[in-house]
């Protein structure tokens, strides 16, 4: 495992110095071996090259399911400045010179070392205990979701990042159509060894994928394998969306924290963006 980590990193940063992109889903051909896989060595002995390794990643990459956006974030990049806000002042009582920390900044804190938490819990235990964010539009919680999925994969760890409207619009599609099964995605969302599910929110349910959901988190509840949740809605709705024996599991399988910000942080960006 350490020896992956550090190909890796050592990759990485060969790829900086040669001005490589960070974008995991660029084709670039390899500058090293021309995209043949292997460079001549020493002793004019053929060996692999390490953009195979990266080529390794991609791929995991492509498989967790996860979108060109969130295979960027990290969460070495997370940036706390979002949560603070702005307008507030120091408190009297607060010390010279140490910074306020206000409510959002130290739940994000909490929120952030939860994932760091749980990647190193994961790597050691397989069955780890695993995490939901729950929080307003805007508030970072599929950052940290998709950080800890692209953490997980450069540690060589299978990982599927499911989009919870988008599985409902395929088991939509599935529904009446004989040639696709219906359960390729559900089996996979069952049984892979670490599961997000982004976005379990007010979308519309019908008792057949409200279901199909209890019986996703059935399985791995039973199974004890890790679901990682982002949601919108506080544990009371999600009883009511989806029923209390799935709402009853999520709180045996995730250890729940809630993400705020004075500001959606898509606005902070607008702004920041338009400003220039
Ligand atoms: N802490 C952070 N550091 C850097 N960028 C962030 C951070 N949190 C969020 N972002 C960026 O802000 C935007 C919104 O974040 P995100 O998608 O995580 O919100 P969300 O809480 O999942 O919102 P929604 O409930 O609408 O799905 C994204 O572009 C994301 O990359
Ligand atoms: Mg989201
Ligand atoms: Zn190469």
């Amino acid at each position: 495992m350490e020896d992956l980590k550090k190909t890796i990193e050592t990759i990485m940063a060969r790829d900086r110095t040669v001005g490589a992109s960070e974008d995991p889903f660029r084709d670039d051909v390899c500058p090293h071996c021309s995209g043949r896989g292997f460079v001549v060595g020493p002793d004019d002995v053929a060996v692999r090259c390490s953009c195979m390794d990266i080529q390794h990643i991609k791929n995991q990459m492509k498989s967790a399911r996860l979108s060109r956006e969130l295979a960027k974030c990290r969460l070495d990049d997370f940036d706390f400045s979002y949560y603070r806000d702005k307008s507030e002042k120091k408190r009297p009582d607060q010390e010279k010179g140490s910074p306020k920390e206000g409510e959002h900044v130290l739940n994000a804190r909490k929120a952030w070392q939860a994932a760091r938490d749980f990647v190193d819990g994961v790597v050691k235990d397989p069955h780890h205990i695993g995490l939901m964010y729950s929080g307003q539009a805007g508030s970072g919680k599929t950052y940290l979701a998709a950080a800890i999925a692209n953490e997980l994969i450069r540690l060589d760890k299978s990982v599927l990042f499911v989009v919870v409207p988008d599985l409902l619009d395929e088991m939509r599609a599935t529904f009446d159509r004989k040639d696709v099964s219906e359960f390729d995605l559900l089996d996979m969302a069952k049984t892979v060894p670490i599961l997000v599910f982004d976005d379990l929110g007010a979308h519309n349910y019908t008792d057949w994928t409200v279901n199909r959901i209890y019986s996703i988190l059935n399985y791995r509840v039973n199974e004890q394998l890790p679901l990682i949740v982002t949601t919108n809605l506080h544990h009371g709705d999600i009883a009511c969306h989806l029923g209390e024996r799935t709402s009853s599991r999520l709180l045996q399988m995730c250890r729940s924290f809630k993400l705020s910000t004075p500001q959606d942080i898509r606005w902070q960006q607008y702004t920041a963006r338009e400003k220039k």
